[in-house]
C-alpha cells in the first residue's frame, strides 16, 4: 500500500531524553486516523535524496477540523534522524502514511501485556492510549514491561504510567528498576499469566523480539509484534524489508515489513 504523501509542519521538536526527540507536526485534516503500529515515512520536504525517508511510528495523534497533529518519538542513531533532529519549528517535512497495518485489537482478553525495548515503547504508547478508552476492556487490566540500556535512555513512560495497572520498569544495567533484559524480567512472571486470558503485543529491537520468541516457544500465547527492520521504499515496492515467515501449514514465505507489517504473529516469524 502506497499511503498518502502529505506537507507536515514542525510544531515542535524537542529533545525529551539525550538524543531522543519528541515531534509534533501540523498536517491536512485528509490524513487519515491512525490505527496503532501504523507509521510514516518522513523526510524534509524538497530533498531530492529518495534514501533519506525513514520510517517511524506514530506516538500519538489527535485532529481537528482544520488539521491534524502527528507525534513523532524517535531516537537519533545515524544520519536521517540526525537530519530530523535538525528541523526547527516551522521546517517543512514529506510525510507519507499511515502506512502498514498497526496491531489487530479486535479481540484482546483480560490481562493485556506490553512488552517494549527502548524506543519500541513508541507505537506500543499509541496502542495503549487508544485501548484505554474503549470501553470493551474497562475489565481487563493492562501490565506493562517497558525495557532499557540504561537510565540515560528511559523515554516515554508518563503517557503509560497512567494508563497501566502495573509497571515492570528494567534496565539492562539495573541504573533504574530491575536489573535485567526485559524478557528475562517478562519470563520471572510468566507464570502469573494463563494464555487463554492474555493478549501480549511487543516492540523492539531484532534481538529481543527473537529472545521473545523463545521465552514464549511452545506456549499457546498469543503474541502480536512490530518489528523495525530496515526499509528502503516503506510502501511494499523493493522487498528490501522483506523477513521470513511460515504460513499455517509450516511452509516459508517472505513478507514485507513495510506493507504486510510491521505487526506479525510472533510465532510465525522465522528467526535464522
Ligand atoms: C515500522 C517501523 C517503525 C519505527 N518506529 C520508530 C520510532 O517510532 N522511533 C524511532 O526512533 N525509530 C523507529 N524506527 C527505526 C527507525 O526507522 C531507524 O532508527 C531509522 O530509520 C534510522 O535511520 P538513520 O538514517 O538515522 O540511521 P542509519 O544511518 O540508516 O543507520 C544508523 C545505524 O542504525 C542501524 N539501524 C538503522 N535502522 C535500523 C533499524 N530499523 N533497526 C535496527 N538498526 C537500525 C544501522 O544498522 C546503523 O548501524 C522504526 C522502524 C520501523 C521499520
Ligand atoms: S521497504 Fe521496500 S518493500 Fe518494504
Amino acid at each position: 500500500m502506497a499511503g498518502n504523501i502529505y506537507i507536515g509542519e514542525v510544531l515542535e521538536n524537542e529533545e525529551v531524553q539525550e538524543n531522543c526527540f519528541l515531534m509534533k507536526l501540523r498536517t491536512a485534516p485528509s490524513f487519515d486516523n491512525p490505527v496503532p503500529g501504523q507509521f510514516v515515512m518522513i523526510r524534509i520536504a524538497g530533498l531530492n535524496d529518495p534514501f533519506l525517508s525513514r520510517p517511524i511510528s506514530i506516538y500519538s495523534f489527535s485532529r481537528n477540523e482544520i488539521f491534524c497533529t502527528i507525534d513523532l518519538l524517535y531516537r537519533v542513531v545515524g544520519k536521517g534522524t540526525q537530519i530530523l533532529a535538525g528541523l526547527i519549528e516551522g521546517s517543512q517535512v514529506e510525510i507519507n502514511g499511515p502506512l502498514g497495518n498497526g496491531f489487530d485489537t479486535t479481540s484482546v482478553r483480560k490481562n493485556i501485556v506490553f512488552i517494549s525495548g527502548g524506543i519500541g515503547i513508541a507505537p506500543l504508547s499509541m496502542l495503549i492510549e487508544s485501548l484505554s478508552s474503549k470501553s470493551e476492556i474497562s475489565s481487563s487490566q493492562m501490565i506493562m514491561y517497558p525495557g532499557f540500556q540504561s537510565i540515560s535512555a528511559v523515554v516515554g513512560l508518563e503517557k503509560v504510567d497512567r494508563l497501566c495497572s502495573d509497571m515492570n520498569v528494567c534496565t539492562d544495567d539495573g541504573t533504574v528498576g530491575e536489573k535485567g533484559f526485559v524478557t528475562q524480567i517478562f519470563k520471572k512472571d510468566i507464570r502469573q499469566f494463563k494464555p487463554e486470558d492474555t493478549s501480549i503485543f511487543a516492540c523492539g529491537p531484532r534481538g529481543m523480539m527473537k529472545a521473545l520468541a523463545e521465552v514464549l516457544n511452545k506456549s499457546k500465547f498469543i503474541c502480536q509484534v512490530s518489528l523495525e527492520e530496515r526499509m528502503a521504499c516503506g510502501t511494499g515496492a523493493c522487498m528490501g524489508c522483506a523477513v521470513a515467515i511460515k504460513d499455517k501449514e509450516g511452509a516459508m514465505s517472505y513478507k514485507r515489513v513495510c506493507s504486510d507489517g510491521p505487526v506479525f504473529d510472533l510465532n510465525d516469524i522465522i528467526w535464522d
